[in-house]
């Protein structure tokens, strides 16, 4: 049902410095950047072999990322898994007994429709299903 791992999300403070990090001294290029106001955030997206990470600023504090900063501090915030159908995957883990956040996809950034599941029912891991818009 879940493909491979699409990427891991980032919380951070100051974006400049997380670029330092991981596109100067870790060497991932960046390939995307993108202010996603649905979800509250200005995202960079960075390639590491054909997986992601995908770092995640707040537009506010009253954010869900800036809500996770001001409790736990920047670091590990999500993993996230492509899925082929959003909509499918949804469903049957909603069947599953997974606490769902999202009961319609929304949209992710690169036109993607994601979802979260709500980390009390996946071990403590905020997870994300993700499908990719589709590349012509
Ligand atoms: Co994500």
């Amino acid at each position: 049902m879940l493909g491979r791992i699409d990427h891991i999300g980032v919380a951070v403070e100051d974006l400049d410095a997380a670029l330092a990090l991981y596109e100067s001294a870790l060497g991932m290029p960046v390939v995307h950047r993108e202010t996603v106001t649905e979800q509250g955030v200005e995202a960079i997206l960075l390639d590491v072999g054909e997986n992601h990470v995908e770092l995640l600023k707040p537009l506010g504090p009253e954010t869900p990322v800036g809500k996770f900063l001001a409790k736990k501090g920047p670091g590990l915030h999500h993993v996230a898994y492509q899925v082929e159908d959003v909509v499918a995957t949804l469903a049957s883990l909603k069947a599953a007994g997974l606490r769902l956040i999202d009961e319609t996809p929304r949209t992710g950034i690169r036109g993607s429709k994601v979802a979260f599941l709500h980390p009390a029912s996946t071990g403590g891991v905020l997870t994300e299903i993700v499908q990719p818009a589709e590349r012509h």
